[in-house]
């Protein structure tokens, strides 16, 4: 797991090399780091911790199901709408990639952040966010917090004296709780199906077929059906690349000025696009796309069938670049669009026979 390799890196800069008994486990980052996630003394005013809008409940994405969620601070909220961060752990540092001759990767709906441990670094002291004044206020909220003596076992006595030092070990032992099992179970009925161990219904078999069918749904040439060994075990249901998939404006939440990965890139081409989600627990996310313009799979998947010929779904936001050639007719009937659908379905975590 590469992000824990990195959380080494940092633990080895911090001032805590006489730990002793030899350096803490992994378990022992990630369970304070999910103490760190739902605290929620964080922000300012308090009551917003990063699980406010990342709930086990809902797969770790909003589980007010709104389509931007709101800050620490009244009346304010962001642009976007929150995603799962389940298997984000998966997603490749942001960078150019050769093999794709384009930028794959990265955390945030545009890649603004490399991994997840500069991902972790932001929330706290967006305005839009958790509205912390600075990296001091953080680390005075750390030290006087129930698990303050906890975090100073893990990560040194010295550390809680030091705001930038406190920063980057509140940032690994939350990435560490990002890596663990708890985000990433491979628990869903597709999982099961891919092991052998359960069927597929008729219409769930049907809409896999649909999804997978180059001349169909063609859903899995972004949203890939299996995983690194080639077979559906361990499949991520993204190949963490970018796209323009034409989307409407969502008026509602003021998205019309999110120019997606230009932000990040400033090349005129990524104007538009977004990353690639996982479809993994997409069931339970809603609403959809990084704006939450659609409130349904139904609709997700109609948009996807019906952009280019169905005028009541409205006007690509950025129709200069988008995807003409894998979406937007693809002519799949009404019971097609519900097969598709079922298929989504499958692929909830914690699934029980
Ligand atoms: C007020 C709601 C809110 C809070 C609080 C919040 N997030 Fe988020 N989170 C979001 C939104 C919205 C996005 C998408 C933002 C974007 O793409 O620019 C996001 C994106 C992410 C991502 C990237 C996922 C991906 O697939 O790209 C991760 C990881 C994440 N948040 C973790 C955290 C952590 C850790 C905290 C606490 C330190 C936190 N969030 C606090 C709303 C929130
Ligand atoms: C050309 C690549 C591509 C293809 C083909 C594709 N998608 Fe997507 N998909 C994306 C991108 C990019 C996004 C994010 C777009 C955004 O938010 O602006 C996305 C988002 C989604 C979402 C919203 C997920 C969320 O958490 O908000 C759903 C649902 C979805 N796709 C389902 C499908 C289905 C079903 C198909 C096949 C009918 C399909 N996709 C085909 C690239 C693709």
């Amino acid at each position: 797991m590469k992000s824990f390799l990195t959380i080494f890196l940092a633990f080895s800069i911090c001032a805590c090399s006489g730990g002793g008994d030899g350096a803490p486990s992994q378990q022992s980052f990630a369970a304070l780091g999910r103490k760190i996630f739902f605290d929620t003394n964080l922000s300012n005013p308090g009551g917003v911790a990063c699980a406010t809008c990342h709930s086990a409940e809902a797969a770790f994405s909003d589980p007010r199901h709104l389509a931007v969620s709101p800050g620490a601070v009244s009346g304010t909220q962001g642009t976007r709408n929150a995603p799962t961060i389940m298997y984000s752990l998966f997603s490749p540092a942001f960078g150019f990639s050769d093999e794709e001759e384009d930028y794959i990767g990265g955390q945030f709906h545009d890649g603004a952040a490399l991994d997840l441990e500069q991902q972790a670094m932001r929330p706290f002291f967006r305005h839009v966010e958790m509205n912390l004044t600075n990296h001091e206020t953080l680390r005075q909220k750390v030290a006087s917090a129930s698990y303050a003596s906890e975090f100073s076992a893990v990560f040194g006595e010295a550390t809680l004296s030091d705001a930038e030092q406190t920063l980057i070990a509140v940032a690994s032992a939350i990435a560490a709780f990002e890596n663990s099992q708890e985000l990433q179970p491979f628990s869903s009925k597709y999982d099961a199906w891919a092991a052998g161990q359960v069927q597929l219904t008729d219409q769930e078999r049907r809409g896999m077929e649909l999804f997978n069918a180059p001349n169909k749904g063609n859903c899995a040439a972004c949203h890939p059906s299996t995983g690194d060994d080639g077979s559906a075990t361990r499949a991520l249901f993204t190949d963490f690349t970018y796209d323009n998939v034409g989307l409407p404006a969502n008026k509602a939440v003021n998205s019309s000025s999110d120019l997606g990965l230009y932000a990040n890139t400033g090349r005129p081409s990524d104007v538009g696009r977004f990353k690639v989600p996982t479809l993994r627990n997409v069931a339970v996310t809603a609403p959809y796309f990084h704006h939450g313009l659609m409130k349904t799979l139904k609709e997700a998947v109609h948009f996807y069938n019906a952009r280019d010929i169905d005028s009541s779904i409205g006007t690509p936001e950025f129709a200069e670049n988008m995807n003409i050639l894998e979406l937007g007719n693809l002519g799949l009937t009404d019971q097609e669009e519900e097969d598709i659908v079922a298929f989504l379905n499958t692929l909830t975590d914690g699934y029980t026979e």
